[in-house]
């Protein structure tokens, strides 16, 4: 009911009367006052005025589903979502639905995680409310090798929601982080779940720090949020749908591969490319200058000898950022 009463109310400009919600929906002015109730305990602001009705003052600054959709243009990506009030991993939650057969397009966020994954192994930490935590599941039709464009093409899709957004001048940092000057705003994880020649799913998570006033004291060189770059604190549902949106957008329009549009557009947003930078092979650690991407998503990055090599993965330090 409350989602209901929620949709009428988010859709109308001015007040809405109790007896005009009862009509509308069926039920008593009663069933209409709980389903009030209900919205406000989950941190809706309403205002109720005697002969004007109800009207809705603000949403949550917190993640909530019924927000998210409001602002959704989507076709297929996050039509189906979950906000979960606390989780170990969206990544994690989100592959139990995917084997067990959800559909693709379903979207997994958390207020909080108590377990969150970075690459590389690493420990995704964020406190309760200050980030968006997210995971998208996909199922390509392709062999484990059609998809190495993916998260390229995730990256450039948030960078782009985030420039339209914030104004902020992000960049994107190879394979798929998107900074602000030296710092990191945002990290994505990319699983895949497949057999030798069919993926069965795909998972994107995404981790983007948005209403961090400090960072601890280890990462705090390396780390920043939208609050410290712009001062502002950005409704985190509307910023959730966008990122939906522009994923959608890129994924849909490039077919997944990294198309020659996508390529220029990821180029020019790449911090990494024009500097120096130092990767892991093998036990070898070797530097060069990055001189591009390729249309499979690789690092193009030319050695001290003028051969230029593939970077693929692992860690890639860029001189100057971290
Ligand atoms: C990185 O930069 O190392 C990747 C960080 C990815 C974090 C996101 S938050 C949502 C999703 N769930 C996880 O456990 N990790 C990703």
């Amino acid at each position: 009911m409350k989602n209901k009463i929620l949709s009428i109310l988010l859709s109308s400009d001015g007040y809405v009367s109790g007896q005009s919600l009862a009509e509308q929906l069926g039920v008593s002015r009663q069933a209409i006052w709980k389903g009030m109730n209900s919205l406000k305990e989950n941190g809706y602001e309403i205002s109720s005025t005697p002969n004007k009705g109800y009207r809705l003052v603000s949403a949550p600054g917190f993640l909530n589903a019924e927000a998210v959709k409001s602002h959704l243009n989507t076709k297929l990506i996050g039509r189906e979502m979950i906000v979960l009030d606390s989780v170990g991993s969206t990544n994690d939650y989100l592959k139990e639905l995917g084997n067990n057969g959800c559909r693709e397009g379903v979207v997994v966020a958390a207020r909080e995680q108590t377990k969150g994954k970075g690459r590389l192994g690493r420990v995704w930490q964020t406190k309760r409310d200050e980030n968006i935590s997210f995971s998208l599941l996909l199922r390509p039709r392709t062999a484990p090798g059609g998809v190495a464009a993916v998260t390229p093409l995730a990256g450039l899709a948030i960078c782009k929601a985030l420039r339209d957004t914030t104004g902020l001048d992000c960049k994107i940092k190879w394979p798929n982080d998107i900074i602000v000057g030296k710092k990191k705003l945002v990290g994505i994880l990319t699983e895949m779940t497949a057999e030798f020649d069919a993926v069965e799913y795909i998972i994107i998570g995404i981790g983007v720090n948005v209403d961090q006033a400090v960072f601890p004291e280890e990462i705090e060189y390396k780390a920043t949020s939208i609050l410290l770059e712009t001062g502002r604190h950005y409704d985190k549902n509307r910023l959730l749908a966008k990122f939906l949106d522009r994923l959608e957008g890129e994924l849909t329009r490039n077919d997944l591969r990294l198309s020659q549009t996508a390529l220029r557009e990821y180029s020019d947003l790449c911090a990494t490319i024009g500097r120096n930078i130092t990767f892991t092979r093998g036990t070898r650690r070797i530097s060069g200058m990055a001189v591009g991407v390729a249309e499979n998503g690789e690092l193009k990055v030319m050695l001290s000898d003028g051969t230029v090599c593939s970077v693929y993965s692992g860690e890639v330090t860029v001189q100057g950022i971290y």
